[in-house]
């Protein structure tokens, strides 16, 4: 049967031209549909005698088998084609190097945090800690602050509409100086006995960094900033020993010897005598100016007595520096405000490589 042989070639070769499963479908419908050439065939046997009907009827099976086994074929390599196309579409280069996560930094304020604790540290100081939100006793009774204070108004200070235990009314803490009392109470409880027997207890010597909060807002105060807290109080410490710790602090932290400081009088509840720390660099773009960047003073009577301790016998400087300002010099930034911004565009430029 040479022209059944012609039919499957002819099937076989157009569903070799199909390119796409539609294609093979359409192709597959010329031979096999309603109307398909071998459809066409088998009704012609129906007019035919029947020892030939059945002669013929089983050559044309024996072809529509071949074009439905062509027609699998067929189907199969182009399924198998379209996933090799699908597997190379989402094939993944495991060659490319990976996407690395955005390295973080510390701030700049942690920085000179960081750099302020190494410095004290080294000349062993103890870091302490305490809490953000405060007594009005630790935060002005306990540091000698009159009642009347201004500093104590609500022009100045966050208060928490809240009491503690002991009823005492809360306020977000004006500066770091209630670290003094906190730190020294602590020191003279665990000595108490050494005290008691009338022996030296070891001094007192500390830095508390951290968090502050003043209502103030402009391009050199920030309603929320940071400064360091110190306290030195033994049975022998002087205001000689105030100005060579904080002198070696302060050219360690610029890393310079080439800058002096002094001393200004000025008043504070919690020291007496009393005095601002100015700063001056003999070179570099802020040479021969004076820079106030802490106070300082003898600790008063009444506070080393609110700390535990006997003023006759027990005797220390304090000073509370900013931090936000130590930063802005160091790093030569006129707007406090970045530091706080979150702009990453700022933040990112202190980020070690
Ligand atoms: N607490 C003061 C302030 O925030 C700064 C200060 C002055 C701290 C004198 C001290 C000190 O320890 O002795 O303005």
């Amino acid at each position: 049967m040479t022209a059944l042989n012609a039919i499957v070639d002819a099937a076989t070769a157009a569903f070799a031209a199909a390119r796409a499963p539609a294609e093979l479908e359409n192709a597959k419908a010329q031979f096999l549909g309603k109307s398909g050439r071998i459809t066409e065939l088998m009704k012609g046997l129906a007019a035919l005698p029947v020892d030939e009907k059945k002669a013929q009827g089983a050559q044309i099976n024996l072809a529509k088998q071949a074009i439905e086994a062509a027609l699998q074929a067929r189907r199969e390599a182009l399924a198998e084609a379209e996933l090799q196309l699908q597997l190379q579409a989402e094939a993944l280069d495991v060659s490319l190097p990976g996407r690395r996560r955005g390295g973080g930094g510390l701030h700049p304020i942690a920085m000179t945090m960081e750099r302020i604790e190494a410095i004290f540290g080294s000349m062993g100081f103890d870091v302490a800690d305490g809490p953000e939100i405060e007594t009005d006793w630790y935060s002005f009774t306990a540091l000698n602050n009159p009642e009347n204070h201004p500093a104590r108004s609500m022009q100045d200070t966050f208060y928490v509409d809240m009491k503690d235990a002991e009823g005492r009314w809360l306020n977000l803490r004006p500066h770091t100086s209630p670290m003094q009392i906190r730190y020294a109470q602590a020191h003279a409880a665990r000595y108490a006995d050494v005290i008691a027997r009338g022996e030296s207890m070891p001094d007192i010597r500390v830095i508390a960094p951290g968090r502050t909060y003043r209502v103030d807002s402009d391009a050199t105060h920030s309603p929320m900033f940071h400064q360091v807290e110190g306290l030195w109080v033994g049975e022998n410490v002087s205001f000689k020993d105030l100005k060579a710790v904080y002198l070696d602090f302060i050219q360690a932290f610029f890393e310079t010897r080439d800058l002096q400081i002094r001393f200004r009088p000025s008043y504070f509840p919690f020291t007496e005598p009393s005095a601002e720390i100015d700063i001056q660099f003999g070179s570099g773009p802020l040479k021969g100016r004076w820079l106030e960047v802490s106070g300082s003073g003898q600790v008063h009577p009444q506070v080393i007595r609110n700390m535990g301790l006997d003023p006759e016998r027990h005797i220390g400087f304090a000073f509370g520096t900013g931090i936000d300002r130590l930063t802005m010099l160091r790093y030569g930034v006129d707007d406090l405000r970045l530091f706080f911004d979150g702009d990453l565009r700022f933040l990112s430029q202190f980020q070690q490589a």
